[in-house]
């Protein structure tokens, strides 16, 4: 039986084991929708190529007496419409709930060519991933597909970031990483009520200032990312195993400027995208994870004035070297890659 293992063979015989070649597709904006609400399913035709992913959610958020609704929804939505170059992917149910098992068979049997990416929530460590990447294998032969379903694990437990590392390299199929602030900040026993994003009481204050008369001057406070340390745990992991990690959902919808904020925390951390719950948070993704003109024009300058890439150059005043090229690189061909 053919395994995930065959389909990311090195390519030549005796070659170093090769990046594997996840396809390096845009996937900003996840935009999340409810195959079970008409409404939202209704809209999905007019997102199709205005986004880059689009995810039928089967998991939370869609009430237990809806599960198997959203299940057939999601195989009418994928079977009537064609993608072009927006990805499909679902999350399915939690390894330990009863809906996984039917998410799984049905949906690859049924729209496994039309499917790119199986979000696994709540993953916690290698096993999880190693049952899931088992179990496509063997409905991906009895589907007679020809390419491997990809998978993106949600690090959303206290055992999930414990295992992070072992999660990524589980599997060939491992394609990202998302951050689940709202479960995570459950299971961490954390003591916030929100969806993600910051919190106002976690900051840090200025140092006092006596006046002459001993009273204190009016201190700033300065609010600081909840989510910085797993993040960055998600970033580097991924690096090490060529996988691609998200921020996951912004839960206040309203509040645009935050989003944006979160958002571009997580890009400038190694993130490349995020989740959008509303249409209003694509654009915000899809803004925040473009660098911008004037980074790339820079970035430009900086790989020109490089020459063969060693040595030194002052540019700007400003000291410029193999690892500033570096950083530089990322920048273009990240640029190329969106617009490509
Ligand atoms: C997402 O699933 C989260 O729990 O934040
Ligand atoms: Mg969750």
């Amino acid at each position: 039986m053919r395994s995930a293992k065959d389909f990311f063979r090195p390519l030549a015989v005796g070659a170093p084991e090769p990046l594997r070649e996840i396809p390096a597709r845009p996937s900003r904006a996840i935009h999340f929708f409810d195959p079970s609400n008409e409404k939202m399913a209704a809209k999905v035709p007019q997102l199709v190529g205005k986004v880059d992913v689009l995810l039928g959610n089967l998991e939370d958020a869609v009430k237990a007496d809806r599960k198997e609704a959203a299940r057939a929804g999601l195989v009418e939505i994928a079977k009537a419409n064609e993608f072009g170059p927006t990805q499909l992917w679902t999350r399915v149910n939690s390894l330990d709930s009863p809906w996984v098992l039917d998410d799984l068979t049905t949906l690859v049997s049924e729209i496994g060519d039309k499917l790119d990416v199986i979000m696994v929530p709540k993953v916690e460590g290698a096993d999880d991933i190693h049952y899931v990447d088992r179990l496509l294998a063997q409905l991906e032969a009895k589907a007679g597909l020809d390419r491997p379903l990809l998978v993106h694990a949600i690090l959303e437990t206290a055992r999930g970031v414990a295992n992070v590392e072992e999660i990524c390299g589980a599997s060939p199929r491992m394609q990202g990483l998302s951050l689940g602030p709202a479960d995570l900040a459950a299971d961490r026993r954390m003591k916030t009520t929100r969806v993600g994003g910051g919190h106002p009481g976690y900051l840090v204050r200025e140092d006092p200032v006596r006046d002459s008369d001993g009273s204190d001057q009016q201190r700033s406070t300065y609010q600081q990312d909840l989510w910085h340390y797993t993040i960055a745990r998600m970033v580097d992991a991924c690096a090490m195993h060529g996988m691609y990690p998200y921020y996951g959902p912004f839960g206040d919808i309203a509040d645009t400027l935050a989003c944006e904020d979160q958002f571009r925390n997580a890009f400038l951390l190694g993130c490349v995208g995020a989740w959008s719950l509303h249409p209003s948070q694509i654009e915000i993704a899809r803004k925040v994870f473009s660098p911008s003109v004037e980074d790339v024009a820079h970035a430009r300058r900086v790989v020109a004035a490089m020459g063969d890439g060693t040595g030194a150059v002052m540019l700007d005043g400003k000291m410029e070297d193999d690892a500033s090229l570096k950083q530089c690189l990322v920048m273009v061909r990240l640029a190329e890659e969106l617009a490509a």
